[in-house]
């Protein structure tokens, strides 16, 4: 039985602790937020609920695969080193499982945070993560071409790129027609490939 739940993992810098109901005010305040959507605004949060959506989720991926979504804040020494409060989310990383056996992984931070490292050093940790609680699944990430940050991310935590296309068409937010790319950690069979092109 997987647990429904995994207790917090600590980093260097930071704090990663599965998303619950008291995060979501602050979750959502930044996906709500049009500059953590510049590269695809249709996707931005427009209500709370879309936000209290993804706690379910999270909570369907940590019974299916054992991983979910993190909140990311600051741990109490690089609070302190910086002068800041160790309680701020900072943002999220996750591994949600998807079909084909599969998980994506996604990351989102408040662009007061940006530019230190932060969302690397977290998906790094969610990367570990998975490969301990659900190594028979493939690790995903779907990125859009011009979102050149995320690209980096996913590169520095060694994902390969295994597909760049676009303007296909389906999926929900609009990212299928714009010019995207599909990272995985090992070789994607025909099937899963076509699941997440059409995901878009
Ligand atoms: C993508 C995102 C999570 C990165 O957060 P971050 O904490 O600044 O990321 P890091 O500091 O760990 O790494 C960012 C890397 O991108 C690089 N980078 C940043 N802006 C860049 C740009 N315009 N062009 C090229 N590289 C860029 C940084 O230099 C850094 O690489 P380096 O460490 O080799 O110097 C953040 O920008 C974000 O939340 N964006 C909005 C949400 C989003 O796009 N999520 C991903 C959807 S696929």
């Amino acid at each position: 039985m997987i647990a429904a739940s995994a207790g917090p993992i600590d980093t260097e810098r930071l704090r990663l602790e599965p998303l619950v109901e008291r995060d979501l005010a602050e979750v959502h305040a930044i996906y709500a937020d049009p500059d953590t959507w510049r590269h695809l605004p249709s996707g931005r949060h427009l209500d709370a609920a879309t936000t209290a959506a993804m706690l379910e989720r999270s909570a369907r991926s940590w019974r299916a695969a054992g991983v979910g979504t993190w909140v990311v804040r600051r741990n109490d020494a690089e609070a302190r080193r910086l002068g800041a409060s160790a309680a701020t989310v900072l943002g999220t990383a996750a591994a949600t499982a998807i079909d084909g056996g599969m998980l994506n992984l996604g990351y989102r931070f408040a662009p007061a945070a940006w530019g230190s490292g932060y969302a690397s050093e977290a998906a790094a940790a969610v990367l570990a993560a998975a490969g301990e609680a659900a190594p028979a699944r493939t690790l995903t990430a779907r990125v859009l071409v011009g979102n050149p940050a995320s690209i980096r991310v996913l590169e520095r935590l060694g994902l390969e790129l295994r597909w760049s296309g676009g303007g296909t068409g389906g999926g929900s937010t609009g990212a299928a027609a714009l010019e995207r790319r599909i990272y995985a950690d090992r070789a994607l069979d025909d099937e899963q490939l076509r699941a997440l092109i059409a995901l878009g």
